[in-house]
């Protein structure tokens, strides 16, 4: 039989990167998992006792990031029940950190019963880890001042989580707003970016708070605000197996 010499040829193969877009069942998969864990109702979670509304392969991409960066601050928006300023705030206490050097900011519109008390007391004493509970607008300028005020008086490293009202429009104006805040190697995380995947399925339907899911959300947000600009980047590591509500929108600061 005729032996089939080894190719020779240097450009036989697609590296995956250079065609991302072949990896297109990997992304059905992806989008059908989440839709099955919507339906299974995977935000019936919590977090030392306090509902939290994460995806759990999301808290550990969260706790890896916390722990890469060690941020003096956590700037999250969308507070509900506490649960996720509770997350940040153990994940810090695990870290050897103490309450009074930085901390958790988290703002919301509503203030949740839930949250002021879980936030005022919790049982493990993480409460203290809380510097700040803002209620009101997230992108509002009484709130952004108060945060820049407190990032000026004691800045270091900061990650922020933009976790509230998913219309496009907002998110872009608060992805524009609280990047100002940040300072190069700093990380801004867009959260439910997937919420596009969900748009007129009865988990997201059309309505009065969402008139256009399907076009207007934080994945539609973030793309505006990253065309043609250079001075963030999107870093997958910590997202890589798409098990996750935010798989394309953990941005880093440049500096470019
Ligand atoms: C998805 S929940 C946050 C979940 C929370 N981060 C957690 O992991 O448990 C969204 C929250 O955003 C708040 N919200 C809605 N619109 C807002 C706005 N314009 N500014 C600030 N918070 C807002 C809602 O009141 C709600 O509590």
């Amino acid at each position: 039989m005729r032996k089939i010499p080894p190719t020779t040829s240097s450009n036989w193969r697609t590296p995956p990167e250079a065609r991302p877009d072949l990896n297109f069942v990997v992304g059905d998969m992806q989008r059908s998992f989440l839709r099955i864990a919507d339906n299974l109702r995977w935000y019936e979670q919590s977090w030392l006792g306090v509902p939290i509304w994460q995806l759990a392969d999301d808290l550990v991409a969260l706790q890896r990031i916390v722990f890469d960066l060690n941020p003096k601050w956590v700037i999250e928006t969308g507070t509900k029940f506490g649960g996720s300023a509770i997350f940040f705030a153990s994940i810090l206490a695990m870290m050897g950190r103490t309450p009074g050097d930085g901390g958790i900011i988290t703002v919301d519109i509503h203030e949740t019963k839930e949250a002021r008390e879980i936030l005022r007391e919790h049982p493990h004493r993480l409460a203290p880890f809380v510097r700040q509970r803002l209620v009101g607008d997230a992108k509002s300028p009484d709130v952004l001042a108060s945060i820049q005020a407190t990032l000026a008086t004691d800045p270091g490293p900061a990650l922020v989580f933009l976790d509230d009202w998913h219309d496009g429009e907002h998110v872009y104006a608060e992805i524009q707003a609280y990047s100002k805040l940040l300072a190069p190697g700093d990380l801004l995380i867009v959260a439910d970016t997937t919420f596009e995947d969900l748009a007129d399925t009865p988990i997201v339907p059309t309505s009065a708070k969402y008139p256009n899911p399907k076009n207007s959300n934080p994945r539609s947000a973030l793309k505006r605000f990253l065309d043609g600009r250079g001075d963030f980047q999107v870093v997958r590591e910590y997202t890589a197996t798409g098990i996750s509500n935010f798989p394309d929108s953990v941005l880093q600061k440049t500096g470019i």
